[in-house]
């Protein structure tokens, strides 16, 4: 299952540009929850502290994790896609704090024994897995008072739970399909508080008003509680 997921993520990387050089203020690393450029808010979401540890689940191609190391903090990635993680490499070689992994972020997550601060995903792994299962493991590697935040495209309404996601590969190719989980905002919130996340904030953000495209981008922020749970 992870060898096919991961190769649907190499095609759908074939597909996709390096981030640009520098964003419309010419900063040359920032933080995009959203999947329209220089729009919706930044990293101040994660309510980072100097010298934090973060975790990007799905980090792909590293843009975000790049800014977060430089802002000074131990900048975590894991993605399944050997293809996204070379582009990672490739266009941030020399951030310092940057540390990439190849896998699922399930079994990472799993196996880890580093309490992350922040951990985060960007239309990522969080979207891309049962919210059941990721979670009560978030909570366990998460500190208490840590910021759980991520963003993916709202759900088409009455298409709810778990669906398919189509990744175009070539002309004469079937797409690849990757499952994907889908909530209204306040299914988000009433899943975050069941699994020990009591301060949650789910909108969905309009679509830049740059941009011709009209759907909006949900972000959810949870902050994890200080009791230990028993899932
Ligand atoms: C749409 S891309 C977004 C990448 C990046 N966060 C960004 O904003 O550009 C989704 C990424 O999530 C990764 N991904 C999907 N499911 C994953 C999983 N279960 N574990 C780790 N990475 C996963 C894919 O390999 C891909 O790089």
């Amino acid at each position: 299952m992870s060898d096919t997921r991961s190769a649907a993520w190499d095609d759908y990387s074939k597909t996709k540009p390096q981030r640009r050089t520098t964003n419309a203020d010419g900063e040359t690393t920032w933080f995009n929850w959203t999947q329209y450029a220089d729009h919706g808010p930044g990293v101040e979401v994660l309510a980072l502290q100097p010298g934090d540890c973060v975790l990007d689940l799905g980090c792909g191609s590293g843009g975000n994790l790049a800014h977060v190391a430089t802002l000074g903090m131990k900048a975590v990635g894991i993605d399944l896609s050997p293809k996204q993680l070379a582009k990672a490499h490739e266009r941030w070689p020399d951030v310092d704090g940057m540390e990439l992994h190849q896998g699922d972020a399930l079994q990472f997550l799993g196996d880890t024994f580093t309490i992350f601060d922040a951990v985060y995903s960007v239309f990522g792994a969080a979207w891309f897995t049962d919210p059941r299962l990721l979670l009560p493991i978030v909570h366990a590697r998460l500190k208490p008072g840590g910021v759980f935040g991520f963003s993916q495209r709202p759900p088409v309404e009455g298409c709810y739970g778990c669906q398919a996601s189509y990744i175009p590969r070539g002309d004469d190719e079937d797409p690849a399909v990757v499952k994907r989980w889908d909530y209204q905002p306040d299914i988000w919130s009433s899943l975050l508080k069941e699994y020990g996340f009591p301060e949650v904030t789910a909108t969905v953000l309009p679509a830049s008003e740059a941009d011709q495209r009209t759907t909006g981008t949900l972000l959810v922020r949870a902050v994890r509680g200080v009791q230990p749970q028993l899932f």
